[in-house]
């Protein structure tokens, strides 16, 4: 089984760079295939969760070129079917955007009805209500969501939650639909611009993405672009606290600085500077860090997945501090594997309330989820001590290279396979 390897102990100083944003290239990925012309798309990330859908796309019939490892070259001239099978939904729930791609371009689309996730219920009630106020017929039948039209047309359509994949999902079908749709309360989470710009960028019309109203003019047809993603807020706010919790120095390059704006607030609050430049940023902490209460929000909120990284960070923070998640109801999944480290922290409902410890100790842990995984990392590369970290597969879900990027930082960790791994890494570590 593989699995990580960490010593605790450095400050991680040093560069790193930040590669595209999973959760835009996701939406991009699917919105390539509402054209039959040629897309290449640049800086894609090459994570477990690009290579899923890029599978998925491919089952039916479109063709995808890797030209390096960050750029793709997208053919979906010859898509000969509508089917998204459920091997690929189990896998990411974003294969669901396939639905509203295909549903845009060939006005029919079935995909399997996405399962339970283990950070919440997670619902698509509004991207069904979305793609019927479009005139879709959508059926929910033997663990297949089924969308048809005759015609799209567009429409009048408010959100009931702020949600990033139904704004994306609908936008994605209104673009070819005939007519005007708007969106309101929309997510505006900057995937949801970049989704935007790139379906811009083929010849769509829309207007007001990063707003809560997008207004978007249906086209007849998409053209083929060239498309660079923007960075990941995500990746970015995960280094951030990297340099936090490991009383280290890290220039973060190639980042967008008003994107990580909540994340920045929070890290001065509890004692780090920030320093920001134009595509960077320089996060710097030399003594320990101080409390604060902070509540997951959706953009320009505190980020829900940045809610682990920042909660592991004030567990050993001075003082009592509150994190109250108020997106997914069960995302303190990893609290239990940071008390096996030492903290004192209490779970109660959707708030997290967190006594700050001294040191934590090593400990072999698993990570429960993507985002909970990278903030157990988090936790081992400050602890006293050896940790082994596993079911790493939900890490590498989202973070390209990171045992290697934070090594290149001074972290002491390895991606290890067998027993005799892990003892050659003792050893050499001493
Ligand atoms: C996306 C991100 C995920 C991030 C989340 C919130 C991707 C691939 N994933 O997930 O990393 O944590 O945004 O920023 O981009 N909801 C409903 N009905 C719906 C849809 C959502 O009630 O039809 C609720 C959800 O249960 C949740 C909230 O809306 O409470 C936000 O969910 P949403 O923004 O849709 O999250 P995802 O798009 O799944």
């Amino acid at each position: 089984m593989e699995q990580y390897i960490i010593k605790g102990g450095n400050p991680l100083v040093g560069e790193v760079e930040i590669g595209g944003a999973k959760n835009a290239a996701l939406g991009i990925l699917a919105a390539s295939v509402m054209t039959s012309e040629p897309v290449i798309i640049e800086n894609l990330p090459d994570v477990r969760d690009t290579a899923v859908l890029i599978q998925a796309m491919e089952s039916v019939g479109t063709i995808v070129e890797r030209i390096d490892r960050h750029t793709v070259r997208i053919n979906a001239a010859g898509i000969n079917g509508y089917t998204i099978d459920d091997g690929y939904i189990k896998k990411i729930r974003a294969s669901y955007y396939m639905l509203g791609a295909l549903l845009g371009r060939f006005n029919k689309a079935e995909v399997a009805l996405p399962g339970g996730c283990n950070i919440g219920s997670r619902p698509i009630d509004q991207h069904l209500k979305g793609f019927r106020a479009l005139g879709a017929k959508v059926e929910v039948s033997r663990g297949m969501i089924g969308a048809s039209a005759d015609n799209l047309t567009g429409s009048h359509i408010y959100m009931d939650v702020v949600t990033v994949g139904a704004t994306i999902n609908v936008m994605l079908a209104a673009t070819l639909a005939s007519g005007k749709t708007i969106i309101e309360n929309a997510a505006k989470e900057p995937h949801v611009v970049d989704v935007a710009n790139f379906l811009n960028s083929m010849g769509a019309n829309i207007k007001g993405a990063g707003t809560d109203v997008i207004r978007i003019k249906g086209v007849e047809k998409l053209h083929g672009t060239t498309y660079s993603i923007i960075p990941d807020q995500i990746e970015a706010g995960t280094f951030m606290f990297a340099a936090a919790i490991t009383k280290g120095d890290i220039m973060i390059k190639n980042v967008i600085p008003k994107h990580l704006e909540s994340i920045s607030a929070k890290l001065i609050e509890i004692g780090c500077q920030i320093e920001e430049f134009d595509d960077c940023l320089r996060v710097v902490a030399t003594k320990r860090l101080s409390n604060t209460q902070v509540k997951t929000l959706p953009y320009p909120g505190f980020p829900t997945d940045m809610q682990p990284q920042i909660a592991t960070t004030l567990a050993l923070s001075e003082g009592t501090s509150i994190v109250t998640e108020s997106i997914f109801e069960n995302r303190f999944k990893y609290v239990g594997e940071l008390q096996r480290m030492g903290a004192n922290i209490k779970v109660e409902g959707n708030t997290a309330i967190i006594e700050g410890v001294d040191s934590f100790s090593g400990a072999g842990i698993s990570a429960p989820d993507l985002r909970a995984g990278a903030a157990l990392v988090l936790a081992a590369l400050v602890a006293d001590g050896i940790s082994t970290i596993d079911d790493i597969k939900y890490i590498e879900r989202g973070y390209e290279d990171f045992p290697e990027k934070l090594s290149a930082l001074g972290a002491v960790m390895e991606k290890v396979e067998t027993d005799r791994d892990i003892q050659k890494f003792k050893l050499k570590v001493g």
